[in-house]
């Protein structure tokens, strides 16, 4: 089979070049939009080892994926994590290694990341206010976030982004403070519309909804934004404020339906390929590697395959019951 040639082209005609790693579904904070109170995580031996990972990573590449996102959970509580990077670095045909992270970590990991070839970061960032940020993260400290930023800074990696999940009421009025602390330090940042992922017991997400269009209004009063063409390759549509070097991005699933250029599928920490983060459309990909040790042919033709389940797209609705029972921390974002 030829390596090079892109192989995983779905029914519409859409090239997946993109593949998303969750690579754990724990966390060291709890995020009400992401989880629960009281979560039970898997088991050790239904994830995936990183070997296992390193091993689709690679299958992944040869079959086109040029970008490779580790996500979680929180990717940097996984033990022996780096062994992942680094071998997912050194792999032939990737453009671009990246990773999703809450921050915490990142005075550890910042450099050895960068090291292994990490290329850019996204970092959760809901609130410059600590007793805010520890109410929205149930029991994180913002000042280690805070830390982890700058020393991503000092890492030097092409680009840092940062992702708030804006809610009513609890950091709305704080997206104008966020561009700015994002501008004096060169980061980019998306801001997120709440997805509706699994029973989360916190909050009611129609109540606390706040659109992309909203954030927008509101960040006119202050700054001029002009509307961009650019693409990091995900969701967020962009825009600029003149003179600066940040780019505003805005990921709206319920106000903006982007599937139609969709070219993704995820890897969940148990190693079920999901084709779509709104459906339950998936493949055991975690019986295919345990069957087949030693013939990546064999995992890469199920790849071929699961094209052919890819969903056209998704249809979240805020106020319908949830029909997605994942997490957004088994899903990996
Ligand atoms: P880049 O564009 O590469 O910077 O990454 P990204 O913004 O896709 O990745 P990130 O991990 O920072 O995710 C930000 C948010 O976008 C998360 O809340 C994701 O769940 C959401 N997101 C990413 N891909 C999709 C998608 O295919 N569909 C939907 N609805 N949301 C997505
Ligand atoms: N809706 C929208 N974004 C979410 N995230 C986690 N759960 C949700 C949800 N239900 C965000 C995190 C992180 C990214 C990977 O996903 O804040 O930035
Ligand atoms: Fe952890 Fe990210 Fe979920 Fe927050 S959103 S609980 S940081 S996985």
């Amino acid at each position: 089979m030829s390596t090079e040639r892109p192989a995983l082209i779905d029914r519409f005609g859409r090239h997946v070049t993109y593949v998303r790693l969750s690579v754990t579904d724990r966390c060291d904070l709890r995020c009400v939009y992401c989880m629960a109170e009281d979560m039970a995580f898997l088991p050790r031996a239904q994830v995936l080892t990183l070997e296992e990972m390193a091993r689709l990573g690679r299958c992944f590449t040869e079959l086109g994926v040029t970008k490779l996102r580790v996500t979680g959970g929180e990717p940097l509580v996984r033990r022996d994590v780096m062994t992942l990077f680094e071998a997912l670095g050194a792999l032939p045909g990737l453009k671009e290694l990246t990773l999703t992270t809450n921050g915490t970590q990142l005075p550890r990991f910042a450099k050895p990341l960068k090291a292994a070839g990490v290329n850019r970061i996204n970092i959760s960032l809901d609130s410059l206010r600590p007793e805010r940020f520890r109410a929205i993260t149930r029991k994180g400290h913002l000042e280690q976030v805070l830390a982890g930023i700058e020393a991503a800074r000092a890492a030097g990696f092409d680009r840092i982004k940062l992702n708030s999940v804006v809610l009513k009421h609890r950091n709305h009025d704080e997206v104008s403070d966020l561009v700015a602390f994002a501008i004096a330090r060169g980061l980019d940042i998306s801001f997120i519309e709440e997805m509706p992922l699994g029973v989360i017991g916190d909050h009611d997400r129609a109540e606390a909804f706040y659109s992309s269009e909203q954030i927008r209004a509101d960040l006119s009063k202050h700054l001029e934004l002009i509307a961009s063409a650019e693409h990091s390759g995900g969701p967020s549509r962009y825009w600029r404020v003149a003179g600066v070097d940040t780019r505003i991005g805005f990921i709206s699933p319920q106000s903006h339906n982007f599937c139609g250029s969709c070219n993704r599928v995820r890897v969940t920490a148990e190693g079920r390929l999901l084709l779509c983060l709104g459906q339950e459309h998936s493949m055991d990909l975690r019986r295919v590697l345990r069957a087949n040790p030693l013939d990546d042919e064999a995992v890469k033709r199920a790849l071929i395959q699961s094209m052919a389940i890819k969903p056209e797209g998704h249809d979240f609705d805020l106020e319908a019951k949830p029909i997605i029972f994942r997490h957004m921390n088994a899903t990996g974002g």
